[in-house]
């Protein structure tokens, strides 16, 4: 799977307050080559950059969780905050979550030309709406559009 390029990272902050702090996080001229000790903070990422600050990072998974209106323990192992593993693979959910961002970021890029991520026309939200599971049916002429109950 391709990283996700410093740019691209917060293609899927739905939020602005989520990209206002990634821009303000990018502002001050970063290193070209991280300090070790960041490089070494996350132990398993394929799609983020390796050097992302935990700021930023910590953005993109309240923006997945709020987008699908889930708890960390959605995509992740553990039970308490004691007992988390963040970087375990041994949930599905992560393993779906990191095909979502490749596809998200091919949508933008590909579908809608977008060259810098602050445009991003789609994002988790945008199908998601709060749930982990997208409708796939408009609802029937009558029907409370409002309700948008999920399996
Ligand atoms: C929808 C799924 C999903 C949710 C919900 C989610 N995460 Fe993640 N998380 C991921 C994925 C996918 C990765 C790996 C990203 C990559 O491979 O670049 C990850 C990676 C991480 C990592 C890095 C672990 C490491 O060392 O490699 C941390 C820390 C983390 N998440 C914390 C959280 C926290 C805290 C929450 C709740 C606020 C949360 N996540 C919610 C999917 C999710
Ligand atoms: C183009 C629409 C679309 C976008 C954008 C999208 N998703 Fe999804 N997502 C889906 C659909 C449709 C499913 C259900 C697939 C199925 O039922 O098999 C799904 C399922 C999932 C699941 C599995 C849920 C479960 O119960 O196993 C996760 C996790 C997920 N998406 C995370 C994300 C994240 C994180 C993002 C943003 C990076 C995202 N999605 C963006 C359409 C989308």
């Amino acid at each position: 799977m391709n990283r996700l390029s410093l740019g691209h990272w917060a293609l899927a902050a739905a939020s602005a307050a989520f990209l206002a702090a990634a821009v303000a996080a990018q502002q001050p001229a970063a290193p070209a080559t991280p300090p070790p000790a960041a490089k070494s903070e996350f132990k398993n990422l394929k799609i983020l950059p390796a050097g992302i600050p935990r700021q930023n990072l910590i953005g993109v998974m309240q923006m997945m969780s709020s987008s699908l209106g889930v708890k960390c323990t959605f995509c992740h192992v553990g039970t308490s905050k004691e007992t988390m593993d963040f970087a375990s693979d041994a949930k599905r959910e992560k393993e779906t979550a990191r095909m979502m961002l490749t596809m998200v970021r091919r949508i933008n890029e590909e579908d809608f030309k977008v060259a810098n991520f602050t445009d991003s026309k789609v994002t988790c939200y945008t199908c998601h709406r709060g749930a982990p599971h997208p409708l796939k049916a408009p609802p029937k002429p009558g029907d409370k559009p409002a309700e948008h109950k999920h399996s």
